[in-house]
């Protein structure tokens, strides 16, 4: 099938085109390369340097393929930045997707894949987190997931849009090839931030907060290798045929991993050590968040390769060490 990937250049996204690759699809990217990679993008794939909230630079890329299904990964992810400045969140990941959803429904696609998140959960009432808990974001990024997902909820009834809308738990790792891997530009991540820590390349790792209510006082989170996301997304294509369709996946592998953990994982992997220091909660971080991923598992028959964070972390660690500046465009 031909797959329109918009924000086919950043972390998720361009693991997802290699992916759709793999399984004999043809994606097209589209990327305003604000925080993607062109260099992310696998060759031979059609790619538009533009903006997918441009509605007559989109009209251009729909006049020149014919698109069986659209995904949407082209979200800005900083939590802290949404809050210090919703209007860009809220023009990014809700004005955009808004454009982007408007014209290919105009163009007779009827097919969509959205990248959500577990942070429209907010603090969870319960834990493992199912898709039926109640959604309560704390922060502008994740509201703002949740308005598109509240959007295509309504696309589907005004105009029969298929959907499957994924919350991710915390993406994570790189290509098992070491072809590409995470690169963020300002990094905010824990794992390449710990790798970059141990090589030297970055300053020691801050932890913040050990007061959580968790066993070692460190938050809590579901690392889910980027693969196993893509995979889940290209298992979701099968079940979009009925015009109308509505589907709600967590992505995460159950497994809950602390940041001592986590930098446990990254010094053993690399045999560094990771230098930290102990710093006071970063604002906004829930003190644990992981998944029940039945469902994805039991309808799409998904299930991760990678289910801990030690082999999560050996392919974030291959890619780090082979290209310790990331794709070596940063600004
Ligand atoms: N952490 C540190 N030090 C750091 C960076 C992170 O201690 O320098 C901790 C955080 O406090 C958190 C954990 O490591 O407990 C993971 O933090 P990340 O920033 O790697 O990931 P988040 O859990 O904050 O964010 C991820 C996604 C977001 C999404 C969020 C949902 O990256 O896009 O999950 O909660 F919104």
């Amino acid at each position: 099938m031909k797959v329109l990937v918009a924000g086919g250049a950043g972390y998720i996204g361009s693991h997802c085109v290699r992916q759709l690759q793999a399984a004999g699809h043809e994606p097209v990217v589209v990327d305003n390369l604000v925080y993607g990679h062109r260099a992310a993008v696998a060759p031979r794939v059609p790619f538009h340097d533009i903006d997918f909230g441009d509605a007559a630079a989109l009209e251009r890329v729909f006049a020149d393929h014919r698109f069986a299904v659209v995904m949407h990964f082209g979200a800005y992810c900083y939590v802290g930045e949404s809050v210090t400045d919703p209007i860009k969140y809220y023009r990014n990941n809700v004005a955009a997707p808004l454009t982007l959803l408007e014209t290919m429904l105009k163009h007779g696609v009827g097919k969509f894949v959205f990248s959500s998140t577990c942070a429209t959960y907010g603090i969870p009432a319960r834990l493992p987190i199912t898709e039926d808990l109640p959604q309560a974001p704390i922060n502008p990024y994740g509201q703002t997931k949740l308005d598109v997902e509240n959007l295509l909820k309504a696309l589907a009834h005004s105009h029969g849009l298929s959907f499957a809308a994924f919350r991710y738990f915390n993406a994570a790792g790189a290509a098992e090839d070491g072809s590409i891997g995470e690169d963020h530009a300002p990094e905010t991540h824990l794992i390449p931030l710990a790798i970059g820590a141990a090589q030297g390349l970055r300053p020691a790792l801050q932890i913040f907060g050990t007061d959580y209510p968790t066993p070692d006082g460190t938050c809590l989170r579901d690392y889910v290798h980027v693969d196993d996301l893509s995979r889940a997304h290209i298992a979701a294509f099968a079940k979009l045929d009925k015009p109308g369709t509505r589907l709600f996946y967590n992505l995460g592998t159950g497994t809950p991993t602390s940041v001592k953990e986590a930098v446990a994982a990254v010094e053993k992997v690399t045999g560094l050590e990771v230098p930290v220091t102990y710093a006071p909660r970063r604002a906004g971080d829930p003190p644990a968040l992981y998944a029940d991923a039945t469902k994805a598992k039991t309808e799409l028959g998904w299930q991760p390769k990678f289910m801990s964070i030690e082999p999560i972390v050996e392919t974030a660690w291959r890619w780090h060490k082979a290209c310790p500046k990331g794709f070596g465009d940063r600004k």
